[in-house]
């Protein structure tokens, strides 16, 4: 995806975000894992990429030899389905939330990427914002159930639904970064700022070190102009904030939803799959994930 810039003599290569393209270093082993730095992946708007980045940042770190746990927080239930684990009768977030006396644990189950673990979500989720609205502390009861597991993980990745409703604020609250996925298409920016103020306020107000770890752009396209267009706005809006690593638009990603699988797993010399482990090397240059 890197292309020759236009204007610089000595032919730098750009990235797509248009900031000279560096290959992020692999990330150094860990010799000790844990507390988990948790990071929820947030957008209220529908079909971004919230739960593909899930699946695959969660699967590129595992390779990367980090510990991973990957929370379900959408009632639909996408990123249990994307990692091959099934819902039904099994204890969910849901329980854990209802009930914070409960080992988390008990829900934690591992997936077929090694150190790849979930704790699974299904449409009792749905029910859980009616439930928590009586509750004391009621946005931080999803940190309380986490920090119950932290010290087992490097890393939490939080796949939010498409709300800023209670769910949402429970993961806000939990999280110490927070990753905003967004599409490159027209709209891409619509609601943002709203979302930004919806950080701000839990920043003011519940969680005051939570930091924007960046806006990751996913389902660009090269050969458009339209795609491109919508990458220089977004990058135009938050700078440094956009992440360098831009994810492509190819339909292997619902191939290896149905599969079960992460891209990287299910076709890992694709360069969608390339890009995100680009992505886990680049959040780790950062300092978001350890
Ligand atoms: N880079 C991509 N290229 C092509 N298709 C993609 C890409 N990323 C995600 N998709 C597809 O787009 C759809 C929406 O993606 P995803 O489920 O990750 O978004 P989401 O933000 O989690 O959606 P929701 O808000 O409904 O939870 C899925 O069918 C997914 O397979
Ligand atoms: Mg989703």
């Amino acid at each position: 995806m890197a292309q020759k810039s236009k204007t610089s003599k000595d032919e730098t290569v750009l990235g797509p975000t248009g900031r000279p393209y560096q290959g992020f270093p692999t990330p150094p082993k860990l010799d000790r894992h844990g507390p988990a730095r948790i990071i929820a992946l947030c957008n209220q708007k529908g079909g971004v990429g919230k739960t593909t980045t899930s699946i695959n940042l969660a699967a590129s770190l595992a390779e990367y030899g980090r510990k991973v746990l990957a929370v379900d927080f959408d009632p639909q239930g996408a990123l249990s389905a994307g990692l091959g684990i099934q819902t039904h009768d099994v204890p969910t977030i849901y329980d854990l939330l209802l009930d914070t006396k409960r080992d988390p644990r008990e829900a934690i189950v591992p997936t077929a990427t090694e150190g790849l673990d979930l704790i699974p979500a299904n449409i009792d989720l749905s029910a859980a914002e009616v439930h928590l609205v009586n509750e004391v502390a009621r946005e931080s009861i999803l940190s309380h159930v986490l920090r119950r597991v932290s010290a087992d993980y490097d890393v939490i990745l939080i796949d939010c639904q498409p709300s800023l409703g209670l769910l949402t604020v429970n993961a806000l609250t939990a999280a110490h970064g927070v990753l905003i996925p967004l599409e490159c298409e027209f709209f891409a920016l619509r609601g943002v700022a709203l979302l930004i103020e919806t950080i701000e306020k839990v920043k003011d107000r519940l969680n005051p070190t939570i930091e924007l770890d960046g806006l990751l752009a996913t389902m660009y396209d090269a050969r458009t102009l339209h795609s491109r267009e919508v990458l220089e706005r977004i990058v135009e809006t938050f700078g440094d904030k956009v992440f360098e690593t831009v994810i492509g638009r190819t339909v292997k990603f619902p191939d290896a939803s149905v599969a079960g699988q992460p891209l990287t797993e299910y076709a890992p010399e694709h360069p969608a799959a390339q890009a995100y482990l680009r992505l886990a090397r680049e959040l780790v240059a950062r300092g978001a994930v350890a």
